[in-house]
């Protein structure tokens, strides 16, 4: 028996939705199993049929339902592995979940702990499916034209819209839609760094900012970020002595230790800039991506001195493929870092906007991102667990409350991570070496671990793996 209540804050088709989703996961409803009919559900629940159709299409957008032409709606034959992980993450033991997770238990003869992303089967197939088909319905040749340098204006109204609601006074004027993040570090660093200029970073940082500062042969300094955070003193003697041209940092969920700069030091940090007028160039790209809601104001919310950029994208929490990324500047700064990504690669394919668009708007892309995050959640937790069974004692570790990373340190008196990456290769398992996030080669004994990319069981046994291969050693 369906009940609704038309004085949640939900809408009634989002408790539709909820409703079948957990008949679905629960194994209530079977595969198989045919929807009733949108015309007489809504005549039977006296509410509107947009409602159920509202509450179908994100069903079958989340990969639930399926469509079979002229018999109706029937629920999917195998679920979503996303979905089953999730379900099994919030606590309850849900038999029919649990039956979909432990099909995926196979051994991959290589774990790579060492990736960057997210795995295929968390991308939201259905929905991208969905949202591609009615853009090209709606806009024909239009979504295969070229789009404005500066982006699809509904996307970037979109952004600007999603970054109000995490404190940030940005107009949609202000936002210049890149090909990824990783395009609007390069676009900022190539308007605001001259040739030869310096870039500064922190030592570890993004490996990406290393491979930008090397190829367009910048000088890059660093300032340590340890336990503590940032060293503020010696951060300001060195822009005293070396007058950099830009600062990038991470603020939140640093790839790869997963750190967080403090409120305290955010404020410092935003002094030091107006003092000395050093622009910032702060990536975002895991803003949002929280397992503890530990994520504070971002630099460039607090900012009253316009000397913050904010680059962040689409890529590491939901579609990396889709390349949508974006950097808010200043009206100042803004029509240089069009000039430059003109000259880069004239726009972002319209394709790929327009459809991003629609999932935005339509909601779909934040209830997959909480999807995901819960099932991240719950990978991060599995992999502390197995470091916790196999190296308590001898390794430390942080446990990241956002973001795809565990970074661990092994004892300085055994083998580097290097020397311990060759025997892992060999069992079977990799990772990330701690040195390739430093300029300076630091870090010799850290490694990084991704934990978003297999189910718990295959990153149990990656860390068995990688035990093994230290005692080895
Ligand atoms: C910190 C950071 N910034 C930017 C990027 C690039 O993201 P995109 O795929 O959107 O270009 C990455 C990808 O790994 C990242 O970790």
């Amino acid at each position: 028996m369906i009940t609704l209540n038309r004085d949640a804050p939900e809408t009634l088709y989002q408790q539709l939705f909820n409703y079948f989703k957990e008949q679905i996961l629960s194994g209530a409803m079977k595969a198989g199993k045919r929807l009733p009919a949108s015309r007489a559900l809504a005549d039977e629940l006296d509410i509107s049929r947009t409602s159920v159709v509202n509450a179908y299409d994100a069903l079958e957008s989340a990969g639930l339902i399926v469509s079979r032409e002229r018999r109706g709606l029937f629920v999917v034959d195998k679920l979503p592995i996303l979905y089953a992980e999730w379900m099994l993450s919030d606590g309850d033991f849900i038999p029919a979940a649990a039956s979909h997770v432990s099909e995926s238990q196979e051994f991959p003869s290589l774990i790579s702990l060492s990736v960057g992303s997210l795995p295929v089967d968390f991308m939201p197939v259905e929905a991208m499916r969905r949202a591609l088909n009615a853009v090209l319905d709606r806009d024909a040749g239009a979504a295969l034209g070229y789009e404005p340098t500066e982006g699809y204006k509904p996307l970037r109204r979109a952004i600007a819209d999603q970054l109000h609601s995490r404190g940030m006074n940005v107009k949609a004027d202000e936002v210049l839609v890149t090909g990824g993040c990783q395009q609007a570090i390069d676009l900022a660093v190539q308007s605001l760094v001259p040739p030869n200029g310096i870039l500064l970073t922190t030592d570890p940082t993004y490996i990406g900012l290393i491979d930008i500062a090397r190829t367009r042969n910048l000088e890059l300094i660093t300032i340590p970020w340890s336990d503590q955070g940032i060293d503020l003193a010696g951060l300001e003697t060195l822009i005293q002595e070396r007058r950099p041209h830009l600062f990038y940092l991470m603020t939140t969920f640093l790839n790869p230790t997963g750190a967080v700069l403090s409120m305290q030091q955010r404020r410092h940090l935003l002094t030091l800039a107006a003092t000395y007028q050093l622009p910032i160039l702060e990536d975002g790209v895991y803003d949002g991506f929280d397992y503890e809601d530990a994520g504070l104001p971002s630099l460039r919310a607090l900012d009253e001195s316009g000397l913050v950029l904010y680059a962040s994208g689409f890529s590491k929490t939901v579609v990396p493929g889709t390349r949508i990324g974006y950097l808010i500047s200043s009206p100042q700064l803004y029509s240089r870092i069009s000039r430059v990504k003109q000259a880069a690669d004239v726009c972002t394919p319209g394709l790929n906007q327009r459809a991003m668009t629609e999932l935005l708007r339509s909601g779909q892309l934040n209830a997959h991102l909480e999807v995901v995050r819960h099932a991240c959640k719950h990978r991060r937790d599995a992999l502390l667990a197995a470091l916790q069974r196999y190296a308590s004692g001898t390794w430390t570790w942080t446990t990241p409350m956002g973001g795809l990373y565990i970074w661990v340190e092994i004892p300085s008196n055994g083998p580097t991570a290097v020397e311990l990456l060759q025997k892992a290769a060999d069992l079977g398992v990799d990772f990330a070496i701690g040195a390739s996030f430093s300029p300076n080669a630091n870090w010799p004994y850290h490694l990084r671990l991704n934990f978003s990319s297999y189910a718990p069981p295959v990153l149990e046994e990656g860390i068995r793996r990688l035990w093994t291969a230290w005692l080895a050693c």
